[in-house]
């Protein structure tokens, strides 16, 4: 395991070098990648509304990919919100800056390595990685790989690092969770996102599902991106009914609901005039939230919105964000995918949800739907 990250960011989720390990026999046909996150920030009062964009939460997942002939360990982000993979090569600037090493991948030490001299650039929340289109093979640990796939390499990336994007769009060629399927290392392009009982332990399963990981059934939305949700309810029963769909954001740190509801849990929270609250109703409390998605209820804690800004304040902050009024859909982010276990299908475009199991028990089985 790779030591904690001590960083300003609010959550950092970083790869252990167990990528692409099978943990169980049973199917096979599977990747894991390993997660872990460095502490969250407390300091860090986000007051602007979040945007979707994980560079802007904060909630950044990094795992190392292997890629060319000689297996090039390149450190990269992950994010499930874009689909291509882009990664800085030498020379390249990472946010007008020198790219991290262990972030660089060197083309000229791989004999597969096919630059399509196509330019490819890529926008991310206003800011742009210029690059061009190559293909090379990407390897796991267990010498299996993906031939010839093709992803970006840039030579000036808006981000500190390359984006390795696990999301819906693109093709068979350059879309991993596609192309891992069609190379055969998976049966059918889906994932699921484990966030261990530790709140920096997580697992990215490709291919799979981990039986031993939720309680209960997996429920089910027909919906590739946004479901409709009911409500969201107070410890108290005050019911906030969502009017807008709502989106799982794993690259979301916090949680973005409409402005209304916003306003009305805030004010049932006792917001005071200055925007604070007072720590011992929202954080020294065991009450929570439900989310009421329809089928199925999310019990959140309070205490997972809401922090201390200094050990010495006896008032609190939120974190519980307006999400733009323009915006398609509300986002749901790590309080509440950390209670679930999340599963979703870009194939058949389903998404599941049951409530979490935190067990190293595992149980990995194919997608039967
Ligand atoms: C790439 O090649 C350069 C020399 O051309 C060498 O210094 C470097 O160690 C190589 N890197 C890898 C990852 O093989
Ligand atoms: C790829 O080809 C383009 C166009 O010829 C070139 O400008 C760029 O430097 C090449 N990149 C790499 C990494 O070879
Ligand atoms: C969500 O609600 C909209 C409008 O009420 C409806 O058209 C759509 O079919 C619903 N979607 C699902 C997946 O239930
Ligand atoms: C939390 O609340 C309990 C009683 O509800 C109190 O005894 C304790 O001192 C409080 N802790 C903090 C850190 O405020
Ligand atoms: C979710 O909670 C609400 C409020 O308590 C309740 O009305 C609803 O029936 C619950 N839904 C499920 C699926 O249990
Ligand atoms: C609390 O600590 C902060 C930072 O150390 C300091 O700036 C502030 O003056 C302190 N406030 C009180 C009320 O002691």
């Amino acid at each position: 395991m790779l030591p904690l990250l001590k960083t300003t960011v609010l959550v950092t989720l970083l790869a252990a070098v167990t990528n692409g390990t099978p943990i169980e026999k049973k199917h096979d046909k599977f990747i894991v990648h390993e997660l872990e996150s460095a502490e969250f920030n407390l300091h860090d009062k986000r007051t602007t509304s979040e945007s979707q964009w994980f560079s802007d939460t904060g909630a950044r997942w990094f795992t190392k990919l292997k890629l060319g002939s000689s297996q090039e360990p390149v450190r990269v982000t992950v994010d499930t919100g874009s689909y291509r993979l882009n990664v800085p090569v030498p020379g390249a600037t990472c946010l007008k800056k020198t790219c991290a090493p262990d972030a660089v991948f060197h083309p000229e030490n791989s004999s597969t390595f096919k630059n399509l001299t196509k330019g490819s650039d890529s926008t991310y929340s206003g800011a742009t990685t210029k690059s061009f289109k190559a293909n090379d093979d990407l390897y796991f640990d267990n010498g299996k790989k993906i031939p010839g796939f093709e992803f970006d390499v840039s030579y000036e990336s808006s981000g500190d690092i390359g984006v390795f994007g696990v999301g819906d769009g693109g093709d068979a060629n350059s879309n991993y969770v596609f192309a891992a399927k069609h190379a055969g290392l998976t049966n059918r392009a889906g994932y699921s996102i484990y966030l261990g009982s530790e709140k920096d332990q997580g697992t990215l399963l490709l291919g799979g599902i981990d039986r031993a990981k939720y309680e209960g059934e997996l429920v089910l939305f027909d919906a590739e991106q946004n479901i409709n949700a009911t409500s969201v309810i107070t410890a108290s029963g005050k019911v906030f009914p969502f009017t807008k769909k709502v989106g799982f954001d794993t690259g979301n740190a916090w949680v973005a609901l409409e402005s209304s509801i916003v306003d009305g849990i805030y004010k049932e929270l006792g917001i005071d005039s200055q925007g604070w609250f007072d720590c011992d109703r929202v954080l020294n409390t065991t009450e929570s939230f439900t989310f009421d998605l329809g089928p199925i209820n999310i019990t959140v804690p309070y205490s997972s919105f809401f922090y201390k800004p200094y050990p010495n304040y006896s008032v609190c902050a939120g974190h519980i964000y307006k999400a733009p009024d323009n915006a398609g859909a509300q986002g749901l982010g790590l309080p509440i995918l950390r209670e679930v276990y999340f599963v979703k299908d870009l194939e058949t475009k389903h998404i599941g949800i049951a409530p979490v199991k935190r067990t190293d028990d595992t149980n990995i089985v194919d997608f039967w739907f």
